[in-house]
């Protein structure tokens, strides 16, 4: 590397599809949306949100926040708990760390002055961990390269203060553009927008909530920072050398020129354990590890260091997995990105969405191909726009969701989260939705019946019930159908409309709904065939 020059991204960036900073953004104005909100204000009752299946591995800290809306104070109780776990039945976090593979159903009780609400959580103690698909925040589609620790630790506040928390919504993941220099211990040590790594996820986890970080198995990651691997067994680069490592920065080649091979390549020295030791003293949960194409060595390469460590960290493969691994995937990653980069356009999802179907038989509690992160609510600062609102229509916002949470994808929000509106948390904050994506089966809603621009997208759930999603992808509104024949149940059953929670109908026959163009009608069949004889 010695002969390489280093020289600034700007200019370059779009050939090298990285991006750019984008210094003095101006925000552009939020529309009123509120006429669009479906999804009913959560009641002053106590209801139990989020996951219905937890996996921890022996002896690692156990972490889990009981979602819960209702009006506060509130009073958390957890019957059954096993041994090793306490609860806090101020904040509702249960804590400890479970020394025994084993399965225990506990018995979790929210109540406040106006009522209670009890639901039952499977913890499963041993080899397998993210169990329902991973609900969070990542920065880089709002803050692209300028991410900072102050803009990570104002979206954890505003997970909390939105009320989100309280739906399940749990990871805070920092994307690329934390990274600095190797500190002394090997390992990378953050830049200088990050003063404190260690009390940032202090302050997360006294939230409630989770951390997430990025890396990469190249010498340089997509936005021009360090990564896992390096060229010399110090572990210094040519950018390092002449200090700019707290910026985003690419190396040319001999000859001068900037190519997408002179950060992304792998290096022959390997910073992997050193690097998974410090993520775990800094308290991190979660590690997005991105190149192209995945290579099945560094992915285990990674497990591997992962699993030597006792703390539980998952493992999210990034970007545009190579599907005749995915047994591999599956294997060694918890997620893995099924496509290129999102963008908030309905070409963007349309093309996401043709190739969606085909990881149906790698999705299952702990693999979770992902479809990448929403494009709703302030976006752009990951593809070197300002920050502006999503262009998706309502419509095609409300497809966005519903697909996400029929495909069981990984749900991580991707825009501002201090400046939220209301229908965008309203997206976000419908549990009966949110229910559908954290279904503890984790099976991907398959298409079973298609024409043209017509698509019905069915999911079973855990109770025997089915989610339908009737999409129209076509530019006019449409009448659409299921009958009970096409979805294999027997007998009367309830149709109900999730985004609006409220039963429409009872029918033995079938059901019939206009849909919006680039728009969906998402509903729940219940309840479902009698498993008696
Ligand atoms: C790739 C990934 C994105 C993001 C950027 C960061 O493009 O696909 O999701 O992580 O790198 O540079």
């Amino acid at each position: 590397m010695k002969n390489f020059k280093v020289t600034t991204l700007a200019g370059l960036a779009a050939a090298l599809f990285c991006i750019t900073a984008i210094e003095g953004y101006t925000q552009t104005a939020q529309p009123d949306m509120s006429q669009y909100i479906l999804t009913p204000k959560p009641a002053d009752t106590p209801r139990i949100n989020g996951a219905r299946v937890f996996g921890v591995r022996p002896g690692s800290e156990f972490m889990f926040t009981v979602a819960a809306t209702g009006k506060r104070p509130m009073k958390f109780e957890a019957e059954g708990l096993p041994k090793g776990l306490k609860l806090d039945p101020e904040t509702g976090r249960i804590t400890g760390r479970i020394k025994k593979e084993g399965e225990y159903t506990v018995r979790l009780t929210a109540t406040n002055a106006l009522g209670s609400n009890e639901r039952d959580l499977r913890i499963v103690v041993g080899d397998r961990i993210a169990l329902t698909p991973p609900m969070g925040w990542n920065s880089w589609n709002c803050w692209g390269p300028n991410v900072s620790q102050d803009k990570v630790v104002e979206a954890a506040r505003a997970m909390v203060e939105s009320g989100l928390i309280n739906h399940g919504w749990t990871y805070i993941n920092i994307d690329d553009a934390w990274q600095g220099k190797r500190g002394r211990n090997g390992a990378i040590q953050p830049n200088m927008k990050f003063p404190d790594m260690k009390a940032m996820a202090d302050d997360i986890h006294a939230l409630g909530l989770k951390l997430g970080i990025y890396s990469t198995p190249w010498i340089g990651t997509y936005a021009g920072h360090i990564g896992c691997y390096a060229e010399t067994p110090e572990g210094t680069y040519g950018w390092i050398e002449a200090g700019k490592h707290d910026e985003n920065y690419f190396i040319s080649d001999p000859e001068g020129k900037i190519n997408r091979y002179t950060n992304y390549h792998h290096g022959e020295y390997s910073f992997v354990e050193a690097d998974v030791r410090q993520w775990a003293e800094w308290g991190v949960d979660y590690l997005k590890y991105d190149w192209y194409p995945n290579t099945c060595y560094h992915a285990k390469e990674m497990h591997d260091a992962l699993r030597k460590i006792d703390r539980d960290i998952v493992l999210s493969l990034s970007a545009d997995s190579p599907y005749a691994d995915a047994p591999v995937w599956a294997r060694y990653a918890n997620c893995w990105r099924t496509t290129g980069d999102i963008r908030d356009t309905w070409a963007s999802i349309r093309h996401i969405w043709s190739l969606q179907d085909k990881w149906a038989a790698f999705k299952r509690p702990g693999n979770w191909p992902d479809a990448d992160m929403l494009v709703v609510g302030q976006v752009g600062g990951a593809w070197g726009e300002p920050l502006h609102y999503t262009k998706l229509t309502a419509d095609e916002q409300y497809t966005h969701i519903s697909l996400w949470s029929l495909l069981a994808s990984p749900m991580l929000i991707g825009c501002d989260m201090a400046q939220m509106d209301d229908f965008t948390l309203s997206l976000l904050t419908n549990d009966e939705v949110n229910d559908i994506n954290q279904d503890p089966l984790g099976l991907q809603a398959r298409p079973i019946w298609e024409n043209g621009d017509l698509v019905i997208y069915v999911k079973h759930l855990e109770d025997g019930s089915m989610a339908v999603g009737l999409f129209n992808r076509g530019e006019q509104e449409t009448d659409m159908e299921v009958t009970l024949q096409q979805l294999g149940l027997r007998g009367e059953q309830t149709v109900r409309d999730l985004w609006r929670q409220k039963d429409l109908t009872k029918t033995s026959d079938k059901f019939a709904a206009k849909v919006a163009p680039h728009g969906v009608v998402l509903v729940k069949f219940y309840p479902g065939n009698s498993r008696e004889r």
